[in-house]
């Protein structure tokens, strides 16, 4: 089989934001405790943050990390998180069926945003809370001083002000497992009524209203709209949420869920401008998909209803087969190709909690094979997003329908010169890709790296096997004449770099 594609620098969808490749550290499961933090932990710094896990959390290439949940966060005291550490209350944890300690909170998750060089992405309490807590957590962080709330950061060691630039407006309230589940309206109102509030505090902030929890909801699209309908005005962003769940084994519909992905963030877009028309708002949203990734979620509900109230259990520690990295190849060329309506992505999680980064308490970190597309795409993807249209061969699947069996997406750094383009196969046999570089005069290939999940698709990377699953060398592509050959194999994430 064969496929076409054409590279032109004048077709630009726009500039890479840095903020696509974000990711997720929750309190939950082991992704805090055990994850990025445990004092005990023999790579542990003096603040109890573990340096292998920051390590790896750099290699991954990690521009923004949305903290402290989640659905934690809507049952969440933030307050409980600062100050000495002795005195900070254990609660109940609604959203995990958690007891939490508190050892960890505000000042902690600063302190370790910093070292592993990363912006902070706060949410804030919508399901239990409302504007004056929002208020105070924002007075907390970002006013410099002479307030109560500023003097107590201050009084904890943070002279400075933290500056946190993105905020997230509550987690996932149009969803029935929400403590402080809401109606569109109701939901609406406050985030809107929050929003404002907190602009009065700091006008610099970026706000994010929550939209739906996944596509398949059944309030999808008229939830945002209502929403919107309240907090258009106020707001910078609307959140979207998917994940992918390959638990039935049906792979190539697993393999095409990058399809799905494409249709929801045209979905919200469409939504969002539908509002703005309404509204005659000139300004548009940007959609922040805080949270996505592949997720076994059949596994979750076992995991709760087997045990009481204990601290920081394992939960959904998803073990990511060679398949898995492919989907999540691909997941990131639709991101980059919405890269004019997307502004903030982040992968959900971080640590231990369906995640690319895993450890054992007390024992080795180390990346699962969803870490390596991530890692590339953060490292290459830079510049201005080209428009590729491959065309070439479709398969049929259960859940997508008929779908193109390349994706691809090109990326072009005017800087140096360099393209990359990423591509995958999500189909069940090798293709050829034939790309027209005629647009980009000069061009000679530099490397193909591949995670081929056709021969092995359930290899995956243990602590005792780390790096079974690990992008691998192909032929280095050829220029000839401005056109380029490269093979993909079936199942494969492709990344072909030419300088
Ligand atoms: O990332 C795990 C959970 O998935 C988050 O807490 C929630 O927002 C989503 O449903």
């Amino acid at each position: 089989d064969a496929a076409q594609l054409s590279v032109d620098p004048a077709f630009r969808i726009g500039p890479v934001s840095r903020r696509l490749f974000g990711s997720f550290v929750e309190h939950m499961g082991r992704c805090v405790y055990g994850g990025v933090y445990e004092p005990a932990h023999p790579t542990a710094d003096e603040h109890g943050l573990r340096r292998d896990v920051l390590d790896l959390t750099r290699e991954l290439g990690v521009s923004v990390v949305r903290y402290p949940g989640g659905n934690f966060v809507s049952g969440y005291r933030w307050e409980d998180g600062v100050g000495p550490v002795a005195d900070r209350p254990r609660r109940l944890d609604l959203a995990w069926k958690t007891i939490e300690t508190n050892a960890f909170g505000l000042d902690e998750f600063m302190r370790w945003a910093r070292a592993a060089g990363v912006e902070p992405m706060m949410a804030v309490n919508l399901g239990t809370r409302g504007v004056q807590e929002a208020c105070d957590l924002l007075e907390y962080a970002n006013h410099p001083g002479g307030t109560h709330f500023s003097d107590l950061r201050r009084r904890h060691g943070a002279e400075e002000p933290y500056g946190i630039r993105l905020w997230c407006l509550g987690n996932e309230l149009d969803g029935p497992w929400q403590v402080g589940h809401k109606t569109a309206d109701e939901y609406g109102r406050l985030a809107a009524e929050t929003a404002s509030a907190m602009k009065m505090i700091d006008p610099s902030v970026s706000l994010v209203a929550c939209g739906s929890s996944n596509r398949g909801m059944p309030t999808f699209a008229a939830w945002e709209a209502t929403v919107l309908e309240h907090t258009y005005e106020h707001v910078d962003y609307i959140s979207a949420h998917t994940y992918y769940d390959p638990s039935d084994g049906d792979r190539p519909s697993i393999l095409a869920s990058a399809v799905d992905m494409d249709a929801f963030i045209r979905e919200v877009v469409a939504t969002a401008d539908h509002v703005a028309a309404k509204q005659r708002h000139k300004r548009r949203l940007m959609v922040s998909f805080d949270e996505w990734n592949v997720w076994y979620q059949q596994r979750l509900r076992a995991d709760l209803d087997r045990r009481g109230w204990v601290e920081a259990p394992a939960l959904i520690e998803d073990t990511f087969t060679a398949t898995d990295a492919v989907v999540v190849g691909d997941l990131l060329i639709t991101l980059l190709r919405h890269a004019d309506r997307v502004g903030v992505a982040c992968q959900a999680q971080l640590a231990n909690v369906i995640a690319p980064i895993r450890t054992i308490d007390g024992g080795p970190a180390w990346r699962q094979s969803i870490f390596h597309p991530f890692a590339l795409t953060a490292r290459y993807a830079r510049g201005t997003v080209l428009r590729t249209e491959p065309i070439g061969p479709s398969h049929d699947t259960a859940r997508h329908g008929e779908v193109s069996s390349v994706d691809t997406v090109a990326v072009h750094d005017e800087e140096t010169g360099g393209l990359v383009v990423f591509a995958v196969n999500r189909g069940g046999t090798d293709i050829r890709l034939d790309i027209d570089l005629r647009g980009l005069p000069g061009l000679a290939g530099a490397e193909h790296l591949a995670i081929d999940a056709g021969t092995e698709p359930d290899a995956v990377n243990t602590a005792d096997d780390p790096d079974r699953v690990v992008p691998h060398p192909r032929e280095r592509p050829s220029v000839d004449a401005g056109r380029s050959a490269v093979r993909l194999a079936s199942a494969s994430w492709n990344l072909i770099r030419y300088h």
